[in-house]
């Protein structure tokens, strides 16, 4: 896989570090553009990468994250600085969209409360198979239009499998995703 691990972009003056390739940036404007999408629910948001990005093409972002990615399956040790302050910096990162909002919960936790709905749910949080499984099925619920989610086809992870258990098909990209129209 060609797609480099930790990856950096501008947003609103701030470099942010994240886990968004260029290629998942196209396959997510696509999405966006195709099914119409003004809002997002992102599961695991890290210090705020793929929020803003979302926050500069749709009206409103929710991020669900505990913000305690160093007891995560996808913790790294590029990442070790940001994760160390990773609340304070992903409020940082995320100070000039006033279109984001943001939950300190468990994934699990949130998709239990009332009222979160959004035209797209993105899964980014646990990427082991269990997790995954727990957090398409809490939160497709939570979705008008669009499932997707990171991480297909990374062999270190369950999202694969995951997503393959549930019925949902392959894209062959790292972006994978269900309609529900
Ligand atoms: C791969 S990072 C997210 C990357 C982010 N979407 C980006 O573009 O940079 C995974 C995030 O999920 C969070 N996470 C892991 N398990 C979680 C859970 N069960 N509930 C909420 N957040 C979780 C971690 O704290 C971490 O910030």
């Amino acid at each position: 896989m060609s797609d480099k691990l930790v990856h950096t972009a501008d947003h609103r003056g701030r470099t942010v570090v994240g886990y968004m390739s260029e290629g998942s940036r196209f396959r997510l404007d696509r999405l966006i553009v195709d099914y119409q999408i003004n809002s997002v629910i992102e599961v695991g948001t890290f210090v705020g990468m793929s929020a803003c990005f979302f926050a500069e093409r749709v009206n409103q972002v929710v991020c669900v994250d505990t913000f305690d990615a160093v007891g995560s399956a996808t913790f790294n040790p590029v990442g070790v600085h940001v994760i160390a302050d990773q609340y304070r910096t992903f409020l940082a990162n995320t100070l000039a969209y006033p279109n984001i909002r943001h939950i300190v919960l468990p994934s699990l936790v949130a998709a239990a409360l009332p009222g979160l709905v959004a035209d797209m749910v993105y899964i980014d949080a646990d990427h082991t198979y269990e997790a995954t499984v727990a957090d398409i099925v809490a939160w497709r619920p939570h979705a008008r239009k669009l499932m997707t989610g990171d991480d297909n086809g990374d062999r270190r992870f369950g999202v694969s499998e995951a997503i393959a258990s549930l019925g949902i098909v392959d894209s062959g990209e790292r972006i994978w995703w269900q309609s529900l129209s």
